[in-house]
């Protein structure tokens, strides 16, 4: 793996041939990792479209196959090549049938395996890098010419936001979105393998972003939730020059029309701001739900891990937040066992866990990353400590999560309707804490916010009752 770096290298400039003049081709994209690949996925689709390229089911349907991975856990490289061999027979098999297949592999492997991919797997086309996916068509074209494989790992000068594509306008927008207003890291904790796979922190200028929260709430997205792999440490140029924080980028897209729910993730404990803390107090549309990633209660760890913040600082930092937002819920990640934590270290983010209160939490065993400080660390933590520990911390976190839907039953919350619920006549949505809430009620409620009583809480939603179903469906047919 290589630090990241520049280089510079053209992109062409010819724009293809309208969709309509070209033979129609299926698409299928496999998206592994966080939100921003997810968000790479539906980018990488809008490129394409112009080419012809529509979504496809299954891999077998698609004339191109894109395997969006992820870096951040071991054995990641394995699963690759694994997917890839069946990859590979489906390739085959349309082959024989007289169907060429494209094979791309993106994301964050890609970017750290880079070559090592298509020597492993020569039926690979392209390797693309998380920088480079603006450039997807004339890989393909590249692909088509069948040279070799189409190898695209490097850090390009030119933004490929200022290339990308709004979606075509026939694909359905759902009632929330990504939108990646940020992205790289310059903090380097020492297990961590992304300022290698994303680069070097980057933020996307605020005249773009709103353009695109436009474009997607015209389209009928209802929620946005601004991306970053340190979405706070967001400085974007504003229009009339100057660095803007997240705080007035969030106040500038409260006021589009139709943009009813506002949130944002990773962000980092350091950049959490006085303007961002006082947004949480100030704009209604910011949902009053952070994931705030603190890895680590104990201050030793906390230190190894190069995070540049103690424990308390943390705690102090949440009541800040509270203060500004008192119905504030909180979600964390969690790393357990990096190299050095002893029991008693594991039992200092216990205690941060019983102060905090998390509504949510992800938590992880250490993996080493090959390239990483913590890799080649001394003190590495056996497995079976590293399970043990594991268990009893999501017990707890299982404990705090159960508690905190549990205490919604009774509560009137306001629920965004996303969608159909499982049976007819069932409607689905978010809470403004992201819990999953279904009732009875009409679907043209999908994309309002309602004001519901929830009623109960089941293992992995809540079920709610309508207040005044006569007033939504009114509001629905206005
Ligand atoms: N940018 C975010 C998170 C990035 S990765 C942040 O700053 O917190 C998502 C999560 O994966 C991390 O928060 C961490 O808990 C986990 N993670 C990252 N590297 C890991 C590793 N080597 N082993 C185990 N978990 C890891
Ligand atoms: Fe990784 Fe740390 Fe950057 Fe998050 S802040 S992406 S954990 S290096
Ligand atoms: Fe994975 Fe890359 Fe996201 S390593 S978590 S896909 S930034």
């Amino acid at each position: 793996m290589s630090l990241p770096h520049l280089s510079l290298r053209p992109t062409s400039a010819t724009s293809p041939p309208p969709a309509e003049s070209r033979p129609l081709r299926r698409l299928h994209v496999i998206t592994w990792g966080c939100q921003m690949n997810v968000y790479d996925s539906g980018r990488m689709a809008d490129v394409l479209a112009p080419l012809g390229y529509r979504p496809a089911d299954s891999a077998a349907d698609a004339d191109m196959v894109i395997l969006n991975t992820c870096h951040i856990r071991e054995r990641a490289t394995e699963k690759v090549f694994s997917e890839l061999g069946r990859l590979r027979v489906i390739k085959e098999q349309r082959a024989a049938e007289g169907r060429e297949t494209i094979l791309a592999v993106a994301g964050c492997v890609a970017q750290a395996e880079g070559a090592e991919i298509t020597a492993r797997a020569p039926f690979v086309d392209i390797v693309l890098g998380p920088q480079t996916y603006h450039r997807l068509p004339e890989m393909v074209a590249r692909a088509h010419r069948a040279a070799g494989p189409v190898i695209e790992t490097d850090f390009p000068v030119e933004q490929k936001f200022d290339f990308l594509p709004g979606a075509p306008a026939e694909q359905d927008q759902a009632v929330t979105a990504f939108l990646t207003v940020q992205e790289g890291c310059d903090k380097f904790c020492s297990f961590c393998v992304v300022p290698y796979t994303r680069g070097a922190e980057a933020s996307r200028p605020v005249a773009g972003i709103v353009e695109e929260a436009q474009r997607l709430v015209a389209r009928g997205a209802r929620e946005v939730t601004l991306l970053g792999q340190n979405v706070n440490a967001y400085h974007g140029a504003g229009p009339n020059g100057g660095d803007w924080g997240l705080g007035r980028l969030i106040r500038t897209l409260a006021e589009i029309p139709g943009l009813l729910r506002i949130r944002y993730m990773t962000s980092h404990p350091r950049d959490m701001h006085d303007d961002l803390i006082a947004a949480h107090a100030e704009v209604p549309a910011l949902m009053p739900f952070l994931h705030l990633p603190v890895q680590s209660g104990s201050d030793r760890v906390l230190a190894a891990m190069n995070r540049r913040h103690t424990a308390d600082d943390y705690r102090r930092l949440v009541d800040r937040l509270r203060q500004a937002r008192p119905d504030l819920a909180l979600s964390s990640d969690f790393i357990v066992g990096h190299p050095g934590e002893t029991a008693a270290d594991f039992e200092a983010t216990m205690a941060l866990i019983r102060d905090i209160g998390f509504a949510q939490a992800f938590s992880f065993k250490y993996s080493p990353r090959p390239g990483t400080p913590a890799a080649a660390a001394t003190g590495h933590v056996p497995e079976t400590e590293k399970d043990r520990r594991l268990a009893e911390l999501q017990a707890l976190i299982r404990a705090q999560q159960d508690h905190f839907n549990m205490r919604s039953v009774g509560l009137d919350l306001d629920v965004l309707v996303t969608g159909p619920g499982r049976r007819p006549g069932q409607i689905a949505g978010r809470s403004p804490y992201l819990q999953a809430v279904h009732m009875d009620g009409p679907a043209n409620l999908v994309g309002q916010i309602v004001p519901v009583t929830i009623r109960q809480c089941l293992t992995n939603s809540l079920s709610a009752t309508l207040n005044n179903p006569a007033y939504a469906q009114e509001r629905a047919s206005a």
